[in-house]
């Protein structure tokens, strides 16, 4: 089972749950059950994916108590503003259907519309109103980070970022590191484009465990929070099944090795300006 990580204002996560992302609202309910089945506790999703109402739904039906579950999702990046940030967070809790949330992320900081300050205002704001249990921001450089921390004082318990073999961000993970902010992998996987790397397929095969496999168990021993994204309930159960291997030093260092400038599938967050 998942370590239990805890966070820097008292609550704790667990190291491994379900991403959602391009998950069909119409399978979320499912997908989100079959996660649960599997022996995920963690969940997370946002407004920009459309499915919070499909997450919603699983938690109620998943015969699972809501108070083992750690549900978290984000705030977009049109809603930055504070009568929008609340009215936001409004709706993610309607479509969820729940009371209080575990963990509400800022989204990106979207310097170009500097109000992510704000933002982060409002979320502590809706943590002190026992809202949300735990409040962090995603897609944060060290700077933005500096800036709500110094603003406001309250430091973020995580910082979700496209984090994966190819793309390690040892610098941010350094600073994360100093400030007790613990680093959340998003796209572990690298969106599914290292499935096929050469290097990971040959330390699975070494350890009889698939590439996916590998790598989420590269993230866990590494500290990171992973949460892979599956719509397929046999991939969605593998990439659970992680506990019964360990890497090896020799495997830790050639993955070490991969890690490239180059390496980042997603946005760059110093300019990323889309509204989702
Ligand atoms: N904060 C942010 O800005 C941000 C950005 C991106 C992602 N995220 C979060 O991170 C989560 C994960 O990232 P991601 O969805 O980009 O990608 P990912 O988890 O790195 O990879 C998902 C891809 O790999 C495939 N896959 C997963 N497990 C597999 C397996 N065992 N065998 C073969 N293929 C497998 C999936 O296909 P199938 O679904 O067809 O199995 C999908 O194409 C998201 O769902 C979201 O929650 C956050």
């Amino acid at each position: 089972m998942p370590e239990q990580i805890p966070l820097n204002d008292g609550a704790a996560i667990p190291q491994l749950g379900l991403g959602v992302w391009q998950v069909d609202q119409a399978i979320t309910a499912q997908v989100v059950r079959w996660g649960i089945e599997a022996g995920y506790r963690l969940i997370d999703t946002a407004e920009g994916y459309q499915n919070e109402e499909g997450v919603g739904e699983a938690i109620r039906t998943a015969g699972v108590p809501r108070g083992e579950l750690f549900i978290t999702s984000k705030l977009r990046n049109g809603a930055h503003q504070p009568d929008a940030a609340r009215k936001a967070f409004d709706e993610t809790m309607k479509k969820l259907g729940i009371e209080q949330l575990d963990l509400f992320l800022i989204h990106w900081p979207v310097p170009s519309q500097d109000k992510y300050v704000e933002a982060w205002k409002t979320l502590v704001e809706l943590k002190q109103a026992g809202r949300i249990r735990s409040i962090g921001v995603s897609n944060f450089n060290q700077d933005h980070l500096e800036r709500i921390i110094s603003e406001t004082g309250v430091t973020p318990v995580v910082n979700q970022i496209e984090l994966h073999p190819r793309f390690q961000q040892r610098g941010i993970r350094e600073f994360h590191a100093r400030h007790s902010i613990h680093t959340e992998s998003w796209s572990p996987l690298g969106s599914g484009r290292l499935l096929s790397d050469p290097t990971i397929t040959s330390i699975a095969r070494k350890h009889g465990k698939s590439v996916a496999q590998t790598i989420i168990r590269w993230h866990l021993q590494q500290g990171l929070i992973v949460i892979p994204k599956s719509i397929h309930q046999d991939r969605i159960a593998a990439n659970f099944d992680v506990f019964d291997f360990e890497l090896d030093a020799q495997d830790l260092a050639l993955i070490r090795g991969m890690d490239s400038a180059a390496g980042r599938v997603g946005s760059d967050p110093a300019t990323a300006s889309f509204s989702f």
